[in-house]
């Protein structure tokens, strides 16, 4: 189906090493192949999206480039047989806004297949607020309890704590009857931290003096970290026997320097978590989870709003740490309108 109308989008330009934003219209002959085409009301800012808005990591294979990594919104027009117009869809992964155009525009084209049905209790701004970094961390704490880390297993660790991944991983723990301790890098945010769940604030460098030990007394019964590096090899001689980590991200370092000796002394599990290319059933089931965990209300209360044009100046704040919670993007509001 053709449809010649224009929509706004924030396309990305490099001219030589040079990268240069702006919002321009779009019509959906621009658009990547695919059988649905969907009306985008929000999309977020994670901390990949920043990566792919500054051309860090090789994630982005040509220009120009319309980023965003997740978006929600609903249906205009779909060839699949699973999906109907007008109904409320999610996508978060996929490559989205990495090899193809993503959801940083008010429309986007993608195969049916990729989107998930909006669950009933969440709004399509609270899906994003939740967001791939939302949805990450309860691949994670779900990779924990199939592992047998249950409340009742003992303390949890959440690293990267006051970020997206770790803001979702702590509220979403603390909801499902976690003790949560909160490690981060900026104790200022620990009344924030408290009021998402967590029950103790742990200082981030207090975990990568422990990176090299080979075994430091059992303190976590598991962890959901978002950080990486120092601080991954940090936590693994403190988890319990039997307990395990679920590594999720790589903000403070890709490298992990440790020792096997917490595998093979305690039993200790690493598990590795991806969102990227989760099947579709196992998406559907983590983002009903989501909706049945976290109420609206602390979805508001770890989120801001904003619009397109804000998103290069807050990409630099992101990938300096400086971002507290999640960022949603009004797709459609234009910068300065009410
Ligand atoms: N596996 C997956 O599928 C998947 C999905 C989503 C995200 N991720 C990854 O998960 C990580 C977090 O993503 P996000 O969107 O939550 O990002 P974010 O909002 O920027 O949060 C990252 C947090 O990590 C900590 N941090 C930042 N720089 C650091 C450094 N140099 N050393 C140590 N800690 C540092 C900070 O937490 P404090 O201020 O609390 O210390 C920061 O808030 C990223 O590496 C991202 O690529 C992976």
């Amino acid at each position: 189906m053709s449809d010649t109308s224009s929509f706004r989008a924030l396309v990305v330009s490099k001219d030589g090493e040079n990268l240069s934003y702006a919002i321009q219209n779009l019509t959906e002959a621009d658009l990547p192949p695919g059988d649905t085409v969907v009306d985008v009301s929000y999309s977020t800012l994670n901390y990949k999206d920043a990566l792919v808005l500054k051309n860090l990591g090789r994630l982005v294979k040509s220009f120009p480039h319309v980023p965003g990594i997740d978006f929600a919104g609903t249906v205009r027009h779909s060839e699949s047989a699973i999906l109907t117009p007008g109904q409320k869809v999610i996508l978060t992964g996929w490559r989205v806004g990495e090899t193809r155009f993503g959801g940083y525009a008010e429309r986007a084209r993608v195969p049916a297949e990729w989107l998930v049905p909006l669950p009933e209790g969440l709004s399509l701004e609270g899906a994003m607020a939740v967001g791939t970094a939302g949805f990450t961390a309860m691949l994670a704490l779900m990779a924990l309890e199939r592992h047998g880390v249950l409340p009742e297993s003992g303390d949890l660790l959440v690293t990267g704590a006051a970020g997206g991944v770790g803001s979702m991983a702590v509220a979403m723990a603390a909801r499902l009857g976690y003790r949560v301790i909160a490690a981060t890098g900026r104790t200022e945010e620990s009344d924030y931290l408290r009021s998402l769940g967590a029950t103790a604030i742990m200082p981030r460098a207090e975990l990568i003096a422990a990176a090299g030990k080979p075994l430091q007394s059992e303190r976590f019964a598991g962890a959901v970290d978002a950080v990486g590096g120092g601080v991954l090899a940090g936590i693994l001689p403190q988890i319990r026997y039997g307990g395990a980590v679920a590594a999720c991200g790589l903000a403070g370092g890709s490298e992990l320097h440790t020792t096997v000796i917490p595998f093979l002394l305690r039993g200790v599990s690493l598990l590795g978590i991806d969102s990227v290319m989760q099947p579709r059933a196992a998406r559907i089931a983590a983002w009903e989870r989501i909706a049945t965990t976290l109420p609206a209300e602390l979805i508001t209360r770890m989120t801001r709003q904003v619009t397109l044009e804000d998103l290069p100046r807050l990409a630099d704040e992101i990938l300096a740490g400086h971002v507290r919670g999640r960022i949603v993007v009004d797709v459609k509001k234009q910068k300065g309108a009410s």
